[in-house]
């Protein structure tokens, strides 16, 4: 089922198919009445294993299938055709999925809407005032000076709370370390996540964007206007912890634009502030969301690297080998440093594709849209399934195999749009740069610093909570070089 559906696209250079099917003849699991293919996805092991139901579902109807749950109705696309052919037909403001119960607590509280969660021409103006300090190359690199310090805290940290080399509650210290340096770039504050103490303002920080996060997933699967109308304990402490997360953001917030007033600062948000035209509101919600898309987002991604690294011991070598030829002993890994460094740069790709923390992103089509064979009307929900691409042995030889070297071959048969953890077009991830930076500076200080061996060798399965996370505490150790 998966060979004819692109050839379409190919002649549709103005992106019309004369012959294009509708939406009704995709290919799909069984849609009950009121359920649609719910009770399926239950028997598949639920939503925590929905990204492995839709690798399923790709290899049985191929590229492109729809699927209804509930009412929710949804078309998949599992092929790098089909990405590329959205791409070039992406329009100016392309739109993801409605998070409601983000803008549910906005719109209570007459806050902002950030990046995560606009729309429009107001998601573009408040994306250029961030795209260049944020995926500007040179600019990123600046920030490897503070990414630095919170990598020295998270190996002096490793030292002190492993026990036999075991680290008890690994994706907890990994989550301090990226919202540690996520807080150090933007606010220029030290929250002091990675000490042994951690002071109330921190763990109170920490433990909302936490709260956040875990009690909005209930509510994009029913509906926020009856939990808002029900006052249901879910509603309520979702939009406690967003109280809690405004008002210290917006605290420091304040402390920055008003310690450096007088304009150009070199500080992060007085620069983007003054040189932008956005308001004090739009800039509390930008910022907000920046913080909390990149935490869990990049200690996952760490995690993720730790464990195929211990579990590919000849590729932790190659790797240490290439550190120490760049890099030399005593020296701080620099961003300058890892432009020389493709192995490292290789593991971290090859990692997340064979464990992405993100296993799918979405689109609400703006306008008609002709994908493959099928014209999708506007409106339509597009899941872009990135992990089925990227495990499909139709892409990627031996997929399952952690290899590196898979990047680095001189002609690589490689489609680029096989491989999307960040997602695609002028919605991508507006913190890809920081994050892969940060993961590969605090490799280069892990790796030196320590083996990262393998406890068991026992499968780790991947549950989706939002991320990808391990089914269970990761089997690996520290071992001091
Ligand atoms: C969007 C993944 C780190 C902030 C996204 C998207 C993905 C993603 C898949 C959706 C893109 C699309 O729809 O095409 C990741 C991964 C990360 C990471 C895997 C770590 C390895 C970060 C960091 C930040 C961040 C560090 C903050 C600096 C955002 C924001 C958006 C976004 C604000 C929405 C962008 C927009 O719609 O304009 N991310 N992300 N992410 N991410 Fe990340």
């Amino acid at each position: 089922p998966t060979s004819s559906v692109c050839v379409l696209d190919s002649k549709d250079a103005a992106g019309s198919a004369p012959c294009a099917h509708s939406l009704d003849s995709i290919p799909g699991p069984t849609n009950w009445p009121l359920f649609g293919s719910l009770v399926e996805l239950l028997r598949k092991g639920g939503l925590k294993r929905q990204h492995e139901a839709l690798i399923h579902y790709h290899k049985k109807f191929g590229k492109i299938f729809q699927m209804k749950l509930g009412s929710f109705e949804s078309v998949h696309i599992g092929a790098p055709c089909l990405l590329e052919a959205l791409y070039r037909k992406e329009s100016n403001y392309p739109q993801r999925l409605e998070i409601k119960p983000w803008k549910a607590y906005r719109d209570m509280r007459d806050e902002a809407y950030g990046l995560l969660i606009l729309e429009g021409k107001d998601w573009q103006r408040v994306r250029s005032a961030f795209q260049q300090k944020l995926m500007k190359p040179t600019e990123v690199m600046k920030l490897d000076g503070k990414i630095n310090e919170v990598s020295a805290d998270l190996i002096k940290r490793i030292g002190r709370a492993q026990i036999n080399g075991k680290i008890d509650d690994l994706y907890f210290e990994l989550n301090k370390w990226s919202f540690e340096t996520i807080c150090y770039v933007l606010y220029d504050k030290r929250f002091g996540l990675l000490q042994d103490t951690i002071n109330n303002e921190a763990m109170d920080f920490i433990t909302s964007v936490k709260t956040m996060m875990s009690t909005f997933g209930l509510m994009m699967v029913t509906p926020v206007e009856l939990h808002k109308t029900f006052n249901t304990k879910t509603w309520q402490d979702h939009t406690a912890a967003w109280d809690r997360i405004f008002s210290t953001a917006k605290l420091y917030i304040d402390k920055n634009l008003k310690s450096h007033s007088n304009g150009k600062t070199g500080n992060f948000l007085c620069d983007i502030y003054h040189q932008s035209h956005l308001t004090k509101k739009e800039l509390y919600a930008a910022t907000t969301e920046l913080q909390v898309g990149g935490v869990e987002t990049t200690a996952n991604s760490m995690l993720w690297v730790i464990f195929n690294l211990s579990r590919n011991p000849c590729a932790q070598t190659k790797l240490l080998k290439e550190i120490q030829d760049v890099v030399p002993a005593g020296e701080t890994p620099q961003a300058e440093h890892i432009k020389n460094m493709p192995y490292l740069k290789a593991c971290l790709k090859e990692s997340m594709r064979v464990s992405p923390s993100v296993p799918f992103t979405s689109r609400t089509l703006d306008k008609d849209t002709v994908l493959g064979d099928y014209t999708l009307s506007k409106g339509t929900v597009l899941m872009i399934n990135s992990q089925a691409i990227a495990s499909n042995e139709e892409y990627f030889d031996n997929g399952k195999q952690f290899r590196p070297e898979r990047w680095l071959q001189e002609k690589s048969s490689i489609n680029p749009f096989a491989h999307v953890p960040f997602g695609i077009g002028k919605r991508m991830c507006i913190g890809r740069r920081l994050a892969e930076l940060q993961i590969q500076l605090s490799l280069c200080w892990m790796l030196r610093e320590y083996e990262i061996v393998a406890t068991d060798h026992e499968p780790v399965d991947a549950l989706h909570s939002g991320t990808l996370v391990p089914s269970r505490e990761l089997p690996v150790a520290f071992v001091r070089r």
